[in-house]
C-alpha cells in the first residue's frame, strides 16, 4: 500500500479507534449485557490492531510519518487496550461487570481521543509541553473514572483536584500559545546582520532594457467573448510578455493604480539579487496606489521564467497580476513563444506570447519544418498535465534550465504550479496539439485535422534528462515536514497547512551561509499535493521516495501525498528568501517559511500593508 493510502487510512482509523472504545466502554457501563459488550470490545481491539499495523507501515516508509504515533499515541492506547482484552473481556463473557471490567475500555477511549488530538493538532515533530499535558489528561481521566466507578469519596476528591490541575495546565498552555501567536502589529523577520537587504540590489551599468508595468483593475475579454473582471498589468492579463537577451540589464518600473491592495513584482525562478525579489515585508514594502518601485537585475540566466505580484498573491496573482519573462541566449529561431496557462473565472485559458487568453484551444499557423519551442508556464495553483500529440517531442528545459532528455511520443508530463516546461519539436506537415486538460494550443501547417490529445503514460520528470553534478557532501541538512494540522494562525486555532508543525511566520527559517551546499528533505504527510518553491535559487533534485533522480534543477516541484523528496541547494545568492507552497491558498494558510543567509538583515516588516503569503 502506498504511503499516501496509509496516511489516509490512518486518519480514518484514529477516529474509529476513539469512537469504538468509547462505544465499548459506555455500553459495558450502561447495558451490562455480556455478548454485545464483548463484541464491541472485540471490534475496538480490531480497530486498534489495524491502527498498529498502519503505523508500522508508515514507520517503515520513514520515521517522519509515524514518529508521534509511536512515541505518544500508541504508548497511551496500547496498555488500556491490552488490559481490556486480558482483564475486561473474560469478565464480560462471564457476565461480571465490576469496575475492573469497565475501566479499561473507557481508559482506551480517552487514549483514543488523545491520539486524535495528536493527529489533528500536533503531528511531527512532537512538542514536549502539550505531550505532557495530554499524558496527564489521559491518566487523570482514567483515574477519575476509576474512583467514580468504585465510589471512593475521599480519593474522589483527590482526583478532582488532580483533574483541575491538568485542566488548568491545559488552559494556561493554550492561553499562552494564543497570546504568543497573536498577530503582531509589525514583525521584522531578520532584524540583525551586517548586510541589509536594500544593499543587495541589481547593477546600474550595462545595456539596459526598460519596461513599465502599471497594476490596475480592468475587464479582460477571453477568446470566447466572455468578459472577466481582472487585475492586470497595463490593462491586460497576462501582462506584457517581457523578452530580453542574456546579459542585458533589465529595468522594470512598477506603478500601482490599485486602490484596495499593494503590489510587487516577484521574478519567479530568477536568481535576482535579494533586494529585487519583490517580497513585501522581506525585501521591500508593497507598492501602494500612486507609488512605484524600480527593479533592476542582470539577465544572466537564459530560459523561461515569469513574474507576478507577491502581495496577497493567492488573490491578486490568481486575479491576473502576472506575465512571462523570457531570456534568450541568442536570437530565437522558428516559432518560439511563452505559453501561459491560467484559470480566469473558472475557465482554463492559454495565452501565447502575452496575447489575450483563449478559453479552450488557441490556434496558430506554423509552416512545416519550422523549429517550435513552447515555453509553457503554469500560473495556476494546481498541477497541469501537458501532452503533445501529432509529433514526437522533447522537454528541452525544466523551470528555465536546459535538460537533455529522450524523445517522447504521446507521453505526458505533469507541470507543477509555478513551473515551466519548454516543449520542443520540428513542425510536421500535419497539425500538432499541445494539450493541457481543458485547454490547448493547436499548431497547424494550414490544413489537416487536429489530432486527439495525447493520452500516453505520465513521465517522471525526476528521471528525465540528467547529467548534473551531485555534490559529494553537504554543509547542512534540513527537513521540512508538510502537514495539515490545527494550528494557531493569528492567535486563533484553525485548520492549517503546516511546516514542521508550525505556520508562517512562525516556521523556523532554514539558516545557511554563503557558499554552502544545503540538503533539504521534504516530506509530505498531508493528503494534498504541495508544489514547493524556494525563491532566488533552483534546487537539484537528488531523489524522490528514495529513488535516485537523474539530477534535474527545479524551482517548483510537486511533492505528492506521502512522498519524500531530497533536494540540494547551493547557497550562492545571499539574502532573506521566501520559500513556500505555490498552491497559494496553502501558502496563505501557513505553508510559507524563509531561507535566511547568516549576516543578512531586512529592515522591512510584516505589517498591515505587507502580506507576502
Ligand atoms: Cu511564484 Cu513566491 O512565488
Ligand atoms: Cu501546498
Amino acid at each position: 500500500m502506498s504511503t499516501a493510502a496509509l496516511l489516509a487510512l490512518d486518519r480514518i482509523l484514529v477516529i474509529l479507534v476513539a469512537v469504538s472504545w468509547g462505544f465499548a466502554g459506555c455500553h459495558a457501563l450502561v447495558s451490562r449485557k455480556a455478548i454485545p459488550s464483548a463484541l464491541l470490545v472485540l471490534a475496538a481491539l480490531l480497530a486498534t490492531a489495524c491502527r498498529v499495523a498502519v503505523t508500522a507501515g508508515l514507520a517503515s516508509a520513514g520515521w517522519w510519518f509515524a514518529g508521534e504515533k509511536v512515541t505518544l499515541a500508541l504508548p497511551l492506547l496500547l496498555p488500556p487496550a491490552l488490559a481490556a482484552a486480558v482483564v475486561s473481556l473474560p469478565r464480560m463473557l462471564r457476565g461480571s461487570f465490576t469496575p475492573l471490567t469497565v475501566v479499561f475500555p473507557l481508559a482506551a477511549a480517552y487514549a483514543g481521543v488523545a491520539g486524535a488530538a495528536v493527529s489533528v493538532g500536533m503531528g511531527y515533530p512532537l512538542a514536549p509541553y502539550p505531550s505532557v499535558v495530554l499524558v496527564l489528561a489521559v491518566l487523570g481521566a482514567s483515574g477519575a473514572t476509576w474512583s467514580m466507578l468504585t465510589r471512593r469519596g475521599r480519593r474522589g476528591r483527590a482526583w478532582r483536584v488532580a483533574g483541575a490541575v491538568v485542566a488548568a495546565l491545559a488552559v494556561a498552555w493554550t492561553g499562552l500559545s494564543m497570546w504568543n501567536a497573536r498577530p503582531a502589529a509589525a514583525l521584522r523577520l531578520s532584524p540583525s546582520g551586517s548586510v541589509g537587504v536594500s544593499e543587495l540590489r541589481g547593477p546600474s551599468g550595462g545595456p539596459v532594457r526598460r519596461f513599465e508595468l502599471t497594476a490596475k483593475a480592468a475587464t479582460i475579454t477571453l477568446a470566447s467573448g466572455r468578459r472577466v473582471e481582472a487585475l492586470t498589468f497595463n490593462g491586460a492579463s497576462p501582462g506584457p510578455a517581457l523578452r530580453v537577451r542574456q546579459g542585458e540589464t533589465v529595468e522594470v518600473r512598477l506603478r500601482s493604480e490599485l486602490a484596495d491592495r499593494g503590489v510587487t513584482l516577484h521574478w519567479h525562478g530568477y536568481h535576482v539579487p535579494n533586494g529585487e525579489d519583490g517580497v513585501p515585508g522581506l525585501t521591500q514594502d508593497a507598492v501602494r496606489e500612486g507609488g512605484s518601485f524600480v527593479y533592476r537585475f542582470r539577465a544572466g540566466q537564459p530560459g523561461s521564467y515569469w513574474y507576478h505580484t507577491h502581495e496577497t498573491p493567492n488573490l491578486a496573482l490568481q486575479a491576473g497580476l502576472f506575465g512571462t519573462l523570457t531570456v534568450d541566449p541568442a536570437a530565437p529561431e522558428g516559432f518560439d513563444e511563452p505559453v501561459a496557462l491560467h484559470t480566469f473565472g473558472g475557465a482554463l485559458t492559454v495565452s501565447v506570447a502575452g496575447g489575450p487568453p483563449a478559453d479552450g484551444t488557441a490556434t496558430r499557423t506554423v509552416a512545416a519544418g519550422t523549429p517550435v519551442r513552447l515555453r509553457v508556464v503554469n500560473t495556476d495553483n494546481g498541477p497541469r498535465t501537458l501532452g503533445v500529440s501529432g509529433v514526437p517531442y522533447r522537454i528541452a528545459a525544466v523551470d528555465g534550465m536546459a535538460v537533455d532528455g529522450r524523445v517522447l511520443a504521446d507521453e505526458r508530463a505533469q507541470l507543477a504550479a509555478g513551473g515551466r516546461y519548454d516543449l520542443a519539436f520540428t513542425m510536421p506537415s500535419r497539425p500538432v496539439l499541445m494539450s493541457a486538460g481543458a485547454a490547448g494550443l493547436l499548431l497547424t501547417p494550414g490544413s489537416g485535422a487536429a489530432p486527439p490529445p495525447a493520452a500516453g503514460p505520465l513521465l517522471d520528470i525526476t528521471r528525465y534528462g540528467g547529467g548534473a553534478q551531485v555534490p559529494e557532501r553537504f554543509d547542512r541538512s534540513y527537513t521540512w515536514v508538510l502537514d495539515r494540522l490545527v494550528a494557531l494562525r493569528g492567535g486563533i486555532p484553525m485548520l492549517s497547512h503546516t511546516v514542521n508543525g508550525q505556520v508562517w511566520p512562525r516556521v523556523p527559517p532554514a539558516v545557511v551561509r554563503r557558499g554552502e551546499w544545503v540538503r533539504f528533505t521534504v516530506v509530505n504527510r498531508s493528503g494534498e499535493l504541495h508544489p514547493m518553491h524556494p525563491h532566488g535559487h533552483h534546487v537539484l533534485v537528488l531523489s524522490r521516495d528514495g529513488v535516485r533522480a537523474a539530477p534535474v534543477w527545479m524551482d517548483s516541484f510537486d511533492v505528492a501525498p506521502g512522498e519524500v523528496w531530497e533536494v540540494a541547494l547551493k547557497a550562492d545568492n545571499p539574502g532573506v528568501w521566501l520559500s513556500h507552497c505555490h498552491e497559494l491558498s496553502h501558502a496563505a494558510e501557513g505553508m510559507t517559511l524563509h531561507l535566511a543567509y547568516e549576516g543578512v538583515r531586512s529592515p522591512f516588516t510584516l505589517d498591515a500593508h505587507n502580506h507576502p503569503e
